[in-house]
This record gives C-alpha cells, structure tokens and sequence, in this order.
C-alpha cells in the first residue's frame, strides 16, 4: 500500500488540528446563517466527512460529481458534471469544499457554474493549495494547507483512483509518474 509514497507531507495530527480551526472559523462566520455544504466527489470525501463533524451549526449537505475534461496532462478547463446536486441553491448560503486548487480551472468553472444559480453567498474550502500552479486566478475563502508543486496523495487525493484511503497527505514517488 505504502510502497509508492515517497514522504508524508500531512500528519493526521496536523489535519485534525487543522479541521477543528476551519469547523470553528465556519461555525463563527455562518452562526446566523442557513448553511449548504457541498461535497466535490471524489477527492473531497474524506476531508469532507471529517469537516463537518466539527462544524457547531446546523448545516445541510449535499454532493457532486464531477470531471475534468481533457487528456489528463492538460485540462481544458471545461468540467463535467457527472452527478448534479440535489437541492437548489438558489438563496442559500452555499460552502463548496474541494480537495486541491491546481491549475484552478475546476473551481472556477464550478464557481462561475453554482453563481449563475443565484446563491445568497458561494465560497470555497479547499484543503490543499498549490498557488505555484495557477494557470487561472482563483483564491479559495478558507485553505487547510498551502503546499509546494508536488503531487500529493491520501486523505481521499488520488493517483489512478488509488490511495485515497490512506490517511494522511503523502507525496506520491516521482517514479510513478515519470
Ligand atoms: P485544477 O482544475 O487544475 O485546479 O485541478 C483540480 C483537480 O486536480 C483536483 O480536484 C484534483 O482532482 C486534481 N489534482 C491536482 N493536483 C493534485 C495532486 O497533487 N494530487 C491529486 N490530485 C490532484
Ligand atoms: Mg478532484
């Protein structure tokens, strides 16, 4: 299993004291609020799950499944959406919470995408952000860690759909890849 990790990056210790810091800052910022929290399948799941535990107010959920489209090396920008939500969001005080900002072409088409369904408010929760490789500008409200170009696996980020379920942020072995 652990065979191609190269290093963790993210302790479980660290993300757990992490999550509690974003529950709380969430829980202030919206306590008057009806909150919707939104789920990006896959790669969101873990984080997710472990967020909203520490969130203190009433909140919804809801889920999304969505792909990128493009060749994998490139992304085209455009995404797919697998699954849509179930709810409307038309009104609501809507968080969006992703696994990783990149290129940042995901979360602005969702963004640009869920806004045009008039939200009362839209923000983004991702855990990681890797700045260093925007090729679109977009900044997330609330980021858990800001991290260097390497490709990170666990806590639900996958290579080739695998080891999503390992439970800490790792770097994947370069060997893999190249
Ligand atoms: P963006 O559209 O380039 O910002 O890419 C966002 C998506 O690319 C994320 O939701 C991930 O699925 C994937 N991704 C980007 N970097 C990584 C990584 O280091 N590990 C795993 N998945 C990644
Ligand atoms: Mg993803």
């Amino acid at each position: 299993m652990y065979q191609n990790v190269k290093r963790v990056l993210i302790s479980k210790e660290q993300i757990a004291k992490r999550n509690k810091e974003l529950g709380a800052q969430i829980s202030e910022d919206y306590k008057d609020k009806e909150l919707l929290m939104v789920c990006i399948l896959k790669g969101s799941s873990v984080f997710f799950a472990d967020l909203i535990r520490e969130i203190t107010i009433p909140v919804k959920l809801d889920f999304m499944s969505i792909s990128s489209y493009g060749n994998g090396a490139k992304s085209s920008g455009e995404v797919k959406v697998i699954k849509d939500l179930d709810s409307r969001v038309e009104g609501k005080h809507v968080i969006i919470v992703e696994d990783i900002v990149d290129s940042g072409y995901t979360l602005s088409y969702l963004t640009k995408m869920l806004k045009a369904r008039n939200p009362a408010s839209l923000k983004v929760c991702s855990l990681l952000d890797k700045p260093s490789r925007r090729e679109v500008e977009f900044k997330a409200d609330y980021v858990g860690f800001e991290i260097e170009n390497e490709f990170v696996i666990g806590y639900g980020l996958d290579y080739a759909q695998i080891y999503r379920n390992l439970p800490e942020v790792c770097i994947l072995d370069p060997k893999v890849y190249s």
